[in-house]
């Protein structure tokens, strides 16, 4: 059996720099990843399965093919295997959220599957093949610190981050990427890419102060909790930045050191019992 870990995806930035023909917004964002996430278990089989089960199993839309089935389908398309799969994912992120949840899920198929059924692709045709299931697969397959730019396929490594803790809040709320993109107006914003590591957590904090997020606003129009979450979560002690994540409603706060950020957390989560609220490490 092969077990693949799907990490929350955290844009610590996010920019806005323009807008294609076809819609879709050009960004420059600053992405990493916590140690909080999905898990995907994957068994050889003759035909492709899936089960879910876990804590937010049940926010997962009926609708439509589940994304972690679509990337094993289309994996077994591109590299012509008819070998088949038993995947349990037990899902632990808020769905709709803007960690990348279902795209981390997608990401971890492709990687669990590439091994489980012995095959290859080249990192061009893997890279479109993410890309074609969703803008941030292609991030989420990388895993590690990275500058993400046009819509989710450019992306270069970025410095090493310091040790740092986050600590994610979801309002249980699910905001829709698509009408958080079309809420926002205004001009486009740049932003110097991070080109050293910084020392520690609150240098990377006084880093992000000069960057922001550029979907807040249209999300907030959208949820006004999470401008609710994000009070909230600068009010508490050991908080170097508050920001929304992606299109949100996911928000995090920075701390430089574990012991805040569970303290952040557990008094956040008896302030508002009804948040998804998980402190993890920030993958540096
Ligand atoms: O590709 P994905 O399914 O993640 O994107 C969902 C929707 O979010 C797109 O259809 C588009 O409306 C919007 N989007 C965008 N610009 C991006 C990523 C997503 O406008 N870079």
């Amino acid at each position: 059996m092969i077990t693949v870990f799907a990490p929350a995806k955290v844009n610590l930035s996010l920019h806005v720099v323009g807008k294609r023909d076809d819609g879709y917004h050009l960004l420059d964002s600053l992405v990493a990843f916590a140690g909080v996430g999905d898990t995907l278990d994957m068994e050889p089989a003759d035909t492709l399965t899936l089960d879910i089960t876990g804590p937010t199993a049940a926010l997962i839309p009926d609708e439509g093919e589940n994304i972690v089935l679509k990337a094993a389908r289309l994996l077994a398309e591109a590299t012509g295997t008819s070998l088949g799969a038993t995947i349990l994912l037990t899902k632990r992120l808020p769905v709709a959220a803007g960690i990348g949840g279902g795209s981390a899920d997608a990401a971890a198929t492709l990687t669990g599957l590439m091994q489980l059924w012995r095959v290859e692709l080249a990192p061009e045709r893997l890279a479109a093949l993410a890309l074609s299931i969703g803008a941030d697969v292609p991030v989420c397959l990388s895993g590690r610190p990275t500058r993400m730019r046009g819509i989710g396929e450019v992306l270069e490594p970025a410095p090493p981050l310091p040790p740092a803790w986050l600590v994610l809040v979801n309002p249980m709320v699910p905001l829709h990427t698509p009408a958080v993109f079309k809420a926002r107006t205004g001009p486009f914003s740049a932003a110097e890419p991070l080109t050293e590591s910084p020392a520690d957590a609150k240098a990377l904090a006084e880093a992000l102060a000069a960057r922001r997020n550029d979907l807040t606003p249209p999300a907030i129009s959208i949820e006004p909790v999470v401008g609710e979450m994000l009070a909230a979560i600068a009010a508490g002690p050991g908080c170097l930045l508050a920001r929304m994540s992606g299109s949100g409603a996911t928000c995090f706060g920075l701390y430089a050191e574990e012991a805040e950020a569970r303290a952040a957390a557990a008094s956040l989560q008896t302030t508002h019992p009804g948040w998804w609220i998980a402190p993890a490490p920030l993958l540096g």
